[in-house]
Formats: structure tokens, sequence, C-alpha cells
């Protein structure tokens, strides 16, 4: 039995030794120190043993006993205060971790875009000019030489609002507006939102217009090249072949639809530019003289340029993408890209 009671000393103490938590402390107590535990299992077996033996055998028992309850309090006193602690610490914050980053949002590809157009062109000396998206058909049509029941108004797919309110169809509508309140010279860009009832994978029936103007003495058609190869050579940051189309705009004459080389096929030859190598980027041409007689200049004074640029367009170039609707599906895989 004293042998007994000497290796249990020594278990209890080892496992004393190895707890950590709360839940270990309580199972040490049942199966060491519990009613049911090997002490008091040792203690009964006090009574099989010879009457001479038994005091000292007694006495050293209860010794062994007391000892490991002591060495279980001050065990159990270790771990309740070092859990305290972590409760302690747990209501600070950890200032020593990382921070977390926060999400933060983009500006869409097209505003991105838009807003590189803009700054190109303010470099070159151009003021940004904005104006209504519900849009009078005065300054839509009439005052750009589009008289009521002229066939250009059909090219326009117009989303009417009312009789003489509609969506504007593109940004030109700010060369007249702002003629009609300014005096030349004037260089001007104004960028923003146009609607026509078109979709496909190159149009949409929400698009951005950017359309810029100048008028002064002795513009030429020239200047309007210049300023264009200009803006895209700094917009594609490289010389890319630029092509300039006779077209028709009732507000301007001559006119130019402006096609860049197809950079998604490289000009051999794909769905996006319809096989032909060129995508239509904007629409240009010297500002007709009607148009000034409506704003009230004189046209033997005065001469300007004008273009419309199609941002979708140019950010589909510049970023290879091949259907203009992935702009407004609102896919973060997409948009994120960006
Ligand atoms: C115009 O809107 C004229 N106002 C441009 C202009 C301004 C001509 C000043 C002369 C002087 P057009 O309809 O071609 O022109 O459109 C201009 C550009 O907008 C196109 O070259 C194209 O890049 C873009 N665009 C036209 N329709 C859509 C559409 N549905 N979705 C996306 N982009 C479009």
């Amino acid at each position: 039995m004293e042998l007994e009671l000497q290796s249990l000393e020594k278990e209890a103490r080892q496992q004393l030794e190895a707890l950590s938590d709360s839940a270990g402390l309580e199972e040490f107590r049942i199966r060491y120190l519990g009613r049911k535990g090997q002490f008091s299992t040792i203690l009964r077996q006090l009574g099989t043993v010879t009457t001479d033996d038994r005091p000292r055998l007694g006495q050293l028992a209860n010794t062994v006993k007391e000892q490991i309850e002591a060495l279980f309090a001050e065990r159990q006193a270790a771990i309740n205060s070092s859990d305290d602690q972590s409760e302690d610490f747990s209501k600070f914050p950890d200032l020593t971790l990382p921070g977390r980053i926060p999400v933060t949002g983009k500006l869409h590809p097209v505003t991105q875009v838009m807003q590189e157009v803009c700054a190109i062109f303010e470099n070159l000396g151009f003021s940004v000019a904005e104006g209504p998206d519900v849009e009078q058909d005065y300054y839509n049509f009439e005052a750009l030489n589009i008289p009521a029941h002229h066939p250009a108004r059909d090219m326009h797919d117009t989303f009417y609002v009312s009789d003489q309110l509609l969506l504007r169809t593109h940004t030109s509508p700010m060369q007249a507006r702002i003629m009609e309140t300014r005096q030349p010279p004037l260089r001007i860009i104004a960028p923003g939102k146009v609607y026509r009832c078109d979709s496909d994978i190159t149009h949409t029936p929400m698009f951005h217009q950017v359309e810029g103007f100048l008028v002064d003495r002795h513009v030429s058609f020239a200047d309007l090249k210049g300023i264009l190869t200009v803006f895209t050579q700094k917009m594609f940051e490289r010389d890319l072949p630029l092509r300039f189309r006779p077209s028709f705009f009732p507000f301007t004459e001559p006119s130019a639809e402006v096609d860049i080389a197809c950079v998604i096929c490289g000009g051999s030859g794909c769905r996006v530019c319809k096989r032909s190598g060129w995508l239509e980027i904007l629409g240009s041409g010297m500002i007709d003289p009607e148009v000034f007689k409506m704003v009230g200049y004189d046209p033997e004074i005065y001469s300007g340029f004008a273009f419309g640029l199609g941002i979708e367009r140019i950010a589909m170039l510049k970023y290879g993408i091949d259907d203009i609707r992935l702009y407004y599906e609102n896919d973060q895989r997409f948009l994120s890209q960006f």
C-alpha cells in the first residue's frame, strides 16, 4: 500500500503539472480527490492492513492527499487567474493587430475614361461645360439645323418625354446652349449621358459622349484633324491609324466620321468592327453657317469645328472589350478589373 501511495502521488503530481484549463482541473478533481477518487479508494483499503501498520499508513495517506490537495488549489488559482487575464484582454482592442483594410469602391471604367478624355482636352485649352439630360426639342434638333420632319431625326431613335421634351440623343445641344450665351473665341468640351433606343454589341440605350467645339476666326479642318490626332495619340499612348470618312450631320459642313483601327482584331476584321477593321469613335465637322446664324454669330467672321466622341467605344478600344453591354451589367468580376 505504501508503494501504491507513492506511485499515486507521483502520477498525480505529473498530471497536475500538465493541467492547463478549468475542464482539466475538474477532471483531475473527480479522478483523484473526489469521493470515488483514487485517494479515497486507497484510504478505504486501510481496513485491510494490520493494526500495527494502520496508524502509520493512515497518516501517510492523509499527508499525501493533503499535499496533492494543496498543489491542486495552487494550480486551480493559477489557471483561474490566467483565464481572468485573457478575459480582461478580450475587453480591449488589440492595438498590435494589423488593421482591416476597408473595401473601397472604384470609379466605373466609363467614368475613368471620361475623366481621362476631359483631362486631355483641358490640357489642350478646352474648358468643361455641362447641360441637362432632359433636353428641349429646340436645342437637340432645331438649333442644330434639324427642323421638324427633317429625315435626320430618324437617325436618332429618340426617347420623348413629351412633345417638346426628350432625353438628349447627343451632346451637340451644348453647342447651341453655349454659343447663344457666349462670344468667340470658344474652346469647350461638354461631357455627359445621352440616350437612344438602340442596343447591340456596340450600342447601348444610354451611353456617354464628349462634345467638343472650337470657334474663332480662321479655324480650318486642318485644326480639327490636328486636335483629334493629338487626342488619339494621348489617349492610346501610341500612333494608331485614324480614318476621316466623309459623312453627314445637318449641323456641320463638311462632316466626317472618324474611325480608329480596331484594336480587338488589329484591323483584320472581327465581330466588334463588323469585319471592317475600323471602329467609329466620333462624328465631327466644320460648324455649319446656319448654326452660327441661329445663335447670332456672323459666319463671315467666325468659323469653327465640332466633334462628338463616344466614350464607351473609346473605353472598348482602350481595354480591348468586345461587347459594350458588359459595362452596364453590374458584374463585379468585370468591373473590378479596371
Ligand atoms: C453624333 O451624335 C453627333 N452629335 C456627333 C457630332 C458632334 C458630329 C459634333 C458633328 C459635330 P453619332 O450619332 O455618329 O454622332 O454618334 C457619335 C459617337 O457616339 C459615335 O461615333 C459612337 O462612338 C457613339 N455612339 C453612337 N451611338 C451609340 C450607342 N447607341 N451606344 C454607344 N455609343 C454610341
